[in-house]
């Protein structure tokens, strides 16, 4: 990738940016979903030394440990950070907690009266750790020296926060969510309105306490029909897009509209992302001819091959880097690591990545 003048433009020492902006990059940048997570034995310690997930995320000095962990094994080119997209929620004064083995536990919204009672009167307060992390990884990053990993703020898109606080926990097809999407669409629209402004502020203070790029995780964009996910997906996810590049007009966004099939085209036309995630049911190819042209790529490695490790590992890793390396390209999972996932397969992984 060069410029006009056939100069090779590269405005960072960052590689992960860089290929963010298209521009140059000497190798390909790559970091992986959950990198921070339950398969590396110096979290599970961390972990257990906390009274649960919340307790450790939102203490900004164990967060920001954290963080760093898979960085100081294996030198990813971006270090997100540790946090969870129902902080959102929870700031918003919903009731949320995790249990052990069961994941997020959360007091249903369903009705107008109980979305009214959501509010932003301590939403900044709560959510100052978050933003005290992102100060420590900084720098950490620069302490440790770790000069070319570049630091990534999140967010749950609207649609896929909403799905939990409706359904009041995980679920296979968020049925309650969907239903009053379908039946109640004005009601479903406050809840909607309410997390674009929230999330849209979250992620501004994120880049002003310095995130240098922010992805939106939309888990369960796949279980919407095209109609819906131009409504519930698209639009809010351009909202925010538009009101974050207000404050902060260069940062680069990332969007993750994960199971979206064909609708990550209309997704990558109408959001204004500089980068979209693929999950791993989307063709490479199809993915480098459709999407490629407009956007940066990053995927899509599907994490049960990389806890499987061995032959199939580095056959697919190949297939991924044919078809995608030749345009801007950042190489990530389809979705985040599993948690039993052995810690040499990633070092496996890492290996051949940099042997590109
Ligand atoms: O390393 C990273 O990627 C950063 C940290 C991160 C976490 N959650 C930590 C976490 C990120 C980016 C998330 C995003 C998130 N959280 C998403 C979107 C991405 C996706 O996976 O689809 C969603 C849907 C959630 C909601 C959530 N959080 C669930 C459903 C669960 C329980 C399931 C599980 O994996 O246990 C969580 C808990 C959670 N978030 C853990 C971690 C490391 C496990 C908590 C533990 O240590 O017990």
């Amino acid at each position: 990738m060069s410029n006009l003048a056939g100069m090779v433009t590269r405005s960072s020492e960052k590689p992960f940016l860089n290929v963010l902006n298209k521009e140059h990059a000497d190798k390909t940048p790559f970091w992986f979903m959950r990198q921070a997570g339950r398969y590396l034995p110096e979290y599970r310690e961390l972990r257990q030394s906390k009274n649960g997930f919340l307790d450790l995320a939102f203490d900004p000095q164990a967060a920001t440990e954290v963080t760093l962990q898979p960085i100081r094994r294996f030198g990813m080119d971006a270090a997100v950070i540790f946090s969870d997209i129902l902080t959102v929620p929870h700031a918003l004064g919903q009731k949320l907690e995790f249990v052990e083995g069961e994941g997020p536990k959360l007091d249903p919204v369903r009705s107008a009266e109980q979305i009214k009672k959501l509010n932003f009167k301590d939403f900044k307060t709560r959510m100052e750790p978050v933003y005290e992390v992102i100060k420590g990884v900084r720098s950490g990053l620069e302490k440790e020296g770790f000069k070319q990993t570049a630091t990534i703020g999140f967010a749950g898109a609207p649609w896929t926060v909403a799905c939990y606080m409706i359904q009041g926990g995980g679920s296979k097809d968020f049925l309650e969510a969907k239903k009053l999407a379908y039946q109640d669409p004005e009601t479903f629209g406050i809840l909607m309105e309410l997390l674009i402004e929230a999330t849209a502020s979250y992620l501004i203070n994120q880049v002003s306490a310095g995130a240098e790029a922010i992805q939106i995780f939309d888990s369960w964009a796949g279980v919407l029909d095209s109609e819906q996910f131009r409504r519930w997906v698209v639009r809010p996810t351009y909202e925010i897009v538009n009101l974050v590049r207000e404050v902060h007009p260069h940062v680069p966004i990332i969007g993750f509209p994960r199971g979206a099939g064909e609708n990550y085209m209309g997704f990558v036309q109408s959001t204004n992302v500089n980068g979209v995630s693929i999950d791993s049911n989307i063709a490479t190819r199809w993915a480098a001819h459709s999407l490629q042209p407009f956007v940066t790529i990053q995927g899509n490695l599907d994490p049960i091959c990389l806890l499987a490790g061995g032959d199939s590992l580095k056959l697919a890793v190949e297939r991924i880097f044919a078809n995608l390396k030749d345009g801007s390209f950042i190489f990530n999972l389809g979705h985040g690591i599993h948690k039993d996932t052995p810690v040499e397969h990633v070092e496996e992984l890492v290996k051949i990545i940099r042997s590109y």
